[in-house]
């Protein structure tokens, strides 16, 4: 087995940039940002919630210009951002004539629009998970990604991704740990227990605009409970609407499945199967809290083609032994491979040896050298790519891909069949009707590629 090693460990040498350490080499043509002292001039889209995860980092940047549609939410971002222009409608701040780069911590149904008509405008982009609800939305801007690279640099917020263990875990796949990879497991834990979009009650208070939260998708009645979550957890109050959101297979399967994504270098599936007796039954109002979908992953220069499975909300993989419970384990990945298992979280990993043969003579453990340097802060490290050498952990187009897969996973629920899928022309084959379960319906004069 071929080891490979990721791919910013090849390029550390070209990009280790701007923390202060060491000498910056920057390809030629890079600019900085616009603002004094070369500082990005940055967009806070999303201005509240989320996007307080962002605040300490983007403040050493100059926070030209806040957007929410929620005026208290702008109010508070604006005593952290007093010189930030302040608007409700994100279309009209991506017009603002000194803008970099662009910090989208909106709810998921905005997120492919508002990274696809920043990317249009030559503006750099961190994009909180996940990059789109439907397999064309995740298409879309991984297609703009792949058009401006080499000009833009792009982040998926999938931040537990610089986590050691995303990297050590990959090594040990990657380097035969486990010998021959033949499936992998990725699960998470959380359910709802909603059947149909909230009814209608009272009227948008004055101080949210309701459609402009609404944004391109079809209206709904405005309920409270749709805002009525803590800060930064508001999202699970509306992602499982299918409006609105993908509940778990863009929420936490945006973070659980880089844990595996990161360790198997995948192209796209070339199927997708939901598993009916696994899976809540489909609701046209809401995604399955339930859910198991299996993709077949084509081979690579390294491994063989595997299976790749999505459990949430119950289904779970088998345990390998009885004595080890995936139960206890909130979100987590199983690698099975011909010598072994690694069961993994974000931050822990077992290795088991099993069957013959598994002395692990055949296994040599990395050299240091060979060890994937620390990724130090994922914010960090995308405001030190729009100013340098562009490159970050989880571009558009690695995320592009991730989130494609997932989407599919959720289409095949839809569509109650396994689904065939030409990656290269996004085409069912099997099943003409399910290429109608790629794609959202937006309100009219909404264009996601504008
Ligand atoms: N990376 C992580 O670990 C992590 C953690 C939590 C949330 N998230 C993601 O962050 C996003 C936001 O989640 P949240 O819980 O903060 O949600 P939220 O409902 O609180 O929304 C965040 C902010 O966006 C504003 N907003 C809503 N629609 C807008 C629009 N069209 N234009 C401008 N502003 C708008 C809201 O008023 C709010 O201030 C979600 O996509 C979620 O998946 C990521």
């Amino acid at each position: 087995m071929k080891k490979t090693l990721p791919a910013r460990r090849r390029t550390f040498l070209a990009s280790t940039l701007a923390t202060g350490a060491g000498l910056t080499i920057l390809p030629s043509g890079t600019l900085a940002g616009k603002g004094a002292g070369g500082k990005l001039n940055i967009a806070l889209i999303g201005a509240y919630g989320r996007a307080k995860a962002h605040y300490g980092n983007i403040a050493h940047e100059n926070v030209v210009a806040i957007c929410d549609v929620h005026s208290d939410n702008l109010a508070m971002a604006a005593k952290k951002f007093p010189k930030a222009k302040q608007y409700i409608d994100w279309r009209k701040c991506l017009d603002q004539k000194d803008l970099d780069a662009v910090v989208c911590c909106t709810p998921d149904h905005t997120h492919a629009f508002i990274s696809i008509w920043a990317m249009n405008r030559g503006l750099h982009v961190y994009c909180e998970k996940p990059l789109g609800d439907c397999v064309y939305e995740a298409r879309a801007v991984r297609e703009v990604y792949l058009k401006n690279k080499g000009k833009l640099a792009t982040q998926h917020g999938t931040q537990r991704h610089a986590g050691d263990n995303f990297d050590r875990v990959a090594e040990l796949v990657k380097g035969g740990a486990i010998g021959e990879l033949k499936d992998v497991h990725a699960w998470g834990n959380r359910t709802h227990n909603k059947t149909a979009y909230l009814p209608a009650k009272g009227t948008p208070p004055q101080n949210v605009d309701w459609d402009k939260w609404i944004g391109p998708v079809q209206m709904h009645p405005y309920n409270p409970e749709y805002l009525s979550g803590r800060p930064g957890a508001n999202c699970l109050h509306w992602n499982m609407y299918h409006d609105f959101g993908s509940w778990q297979v863009g929420d936490m399967g945006s973070h659980t499945m880089d844990l595996a994504w990161n360790a198997i270098d995948a192209s796209a599936p070339t199927s997708a199967k939901a598993d009916s007796e696994a899976s809540d039954p489909y609701n046209p109002d809401v995604c399955p809290s339930a859910l198991k979908a299996v993709f077949n992953m084509p081979a690579n220069d390294w491994r063989g083609e595997i299976r790749l499975a999505w459990y949430q909300g119950g289904p779970m993989p088998n345990s390998p032994f009885g004595a080890l419970d995936l139960k206890r384990i909130s979100h987590g990945v199983m690698f099975k491979g011909s010598k072994g298992i690694i069961v993994a979280d974000f931050k822990n990993r077992i290795l088991i040896p099993m069957g013959k043969n598994t002395d692990m003579t055949y296994y040599k453990s990395p050299t240091p050298e060979q060890v994937a340097p620390p990724i130090g802060n994922f914010q960090q490290e995308w405001i030190n790519a729009c100013k340098g050498d562009l490159k970050t952990s989880c571009d558009f187009d690695y995320a592009g891909l991730m989130i494609e897969t997932l989407m599919l996973g959720l289409a095949s629920h839809r569509a109650g069949t396994e689904l065939k899928y030409d990656e290269k022309n996004m085409q069912i084959t099997n099943n003409p009707a399910a290429n109608a379960y790629l794609k959202k319906e937006y309100r009219n004069g909404w264009d996601l590629n504008g």
